[in-house]
């Protein structure tokens, strides 16, 4: 699908809600199904993604059921049963590698398949330290398909290499069925919803520093209240920074530390943003946050352990970067070649047919500002939600109107994007 973008001629006012956390909901979805009662899951993300999640553990013999919309019921026994089907990830990463570390203990095979990028992804990353658990995973080449043989596993201390969270839980939450203790030392501590979930629902976890360790635990059901997703509330966050004349409130936005890079970014960029009303929702801090259209943005370094902490926002930092005046310079983002797309090369080739003056290099990119945005050009999504949504935004403020190839892929994440923005526009 063609969607077409127009130059925003007044700004972007008013209130608007964020709807739920895509990580958050992945790992309710899956906790709760592996913990022994009866709970409610109340604003799920209505992602394809999440659902992704939603029908592998419905397969794996969890009773979900949706009470409305955004909440649902789900009873366990803690005890999944094989699938006489392929279980299908879809396009989700975070469901592939996250169920690979609990299906790897069971007592049953099971299949994992996903769609085209899926299949194109690393998988090596969650098998090496899988396979030093003990477990017996068949790939294509180190990508899906992933035929996981149900092994007795036991644990391991393992040194990743990668600040990843999906390599880090997919370890931890085969560590919930192995014999011993399994460690994991992170080089940066990456987002740490699956440690605060499964503290929430009673497992033996703690962490220290950027190690984490887990003991095999039973997990009780407990209600979940899933806080909105700072991963969306990102393509608004730039769009009240950089849009004229906008002003607004992003209600319920999860500012989880280890998640909440790209504020911390606005504020060294010179930013207007507030933080308001910060409170907890089942173990995780939320809040709601004010933006202003700021005409001194100034460029600024990305590097270390900011990146775990914004990594899916980097594309949009980008568009935000071209309204900064200077150079912004993002380093050590070379796993953001790994994501839905390669979005290094994706973001260069794209925002440059725009006027962007962006420039690759092997781990990040460099954007030097201030630049009017040209538009006038046809962007390809590469069947990237986050490069969508970041085009889209810069669409706002393009001379030109800016066509993207594709836009129906925001459905994996954020299918409420467009009417939230007609919601502030209007
Ligand atoms: C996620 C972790 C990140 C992120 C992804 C969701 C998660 O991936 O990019 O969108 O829910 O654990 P990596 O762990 O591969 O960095």
């Amino acid at each position: 699908m063609l969607k077409t973008v127009k130059k925003l001629k007044n700004g972007l006012n008013g209130e608007i809600t964020i709807p739920a956390d895509k990580s958050i909901s992945h790992r309710a979805v899956m906790f709760s199904s592996i913990a022994k009662g009866n709970c409610i899951i109340k604003n799920f993300s209505s992602g394809a993604d999440c659902h992704s999640t939603l029908n592998i553990f419905k397969q794996l013999g969890t009773d979900i059921e949706f009470i409305d919309e955004k909440t649902l019921s789900v009873k366990s026994d803690g005890i999944l049963k094989q699938s006489q089907t392929p279980l299908d990830a879809g396009n989700s990463g975070t469901t592939t590698r996250l169920i690979s570390g609990i299906l790897a203990g069971q007592n049953f095979d099971s299949v994992i398949i996903g769609d085209e990028s899926l299949s194109k992804r690393p998988m090596k990353r969650i098998i090496e330290p899988l396979t030093l658990m003990g477990a017996n995973i068949e790939s294509v080449d180190g990508h899906a398909p992933l035929t996981i043989h149900g092994q007795k596993l036991h644990g391991i201390i393992y040194p990743s290499k990668l600040a990843s969270a999906q390599v880090k839980s997919c370890i931890l939450l085969a560590g919930l069925y192995a014999e011993g203790k399994t460690t994991v030392t992170e080089p940066f501590v990456s987002r740490n919803h699956t440690e605060l979930m499964l503290n929430y629902l009673g497992a033996d976890i703690n962490s220290y520093g950027n190690s984490v360790t887990i003991s095999p635990s039973e997990l009780t059901a407990k209600d979940i209240n899933i806080v909105g997703d700072i991963s969306s509330a990102a393509f608004f966050i730039v769009a009240g920074l950089i849009v004229p004349n906008s002003g607004f409130k992003i209600k319920n936005v999860g500012l989880n530390p280890t998640r909440a890079g790209i504020i911390d970014i606005v504020q060294r960029m010179n930013g207007q943003i507030k933080i308001l009303n910060k409170r907890s929702e089942s173990g995780e801090d939320t809040g709601d946050i004010q933006v202003q259209y700021c005409e001194s943005l100034k460029g600024c370094s990305i590097e270390g352990n900011d990146i775990p902490r914004l990594i899916d926002e980097l594309p949009v930092i980008a568009v935000l970067a071209s309204q900064a005046e200077g150079k912004t310079i993002i380093k050590n983002a070379e796993d953001l070649r790994n994501k839905e797309s390669d979005r290094i090369k994706c973001l260069v080739s794209e925002l440059t047919k725009i006027g962007i003056n962006i420039t690759e290099t092997e781990d990040g990119f460099i954007i030097e500002g201030k630049t009017q945005i040209k538009g006038g050009a046809e962007l390809e999504s590469y069947h990237d939600h986050r490069l969508a949504m970041s085009f889209y935004i810069a669409g706002l403020i393009a001379e030109k109107e800016i066509s993207i190839n594709g836009f129906e892929w925001t459905k994996i994440s954020f299918p409420e994007f467009e009417n939230l923005i007609c919601q502030l526009s209007d």
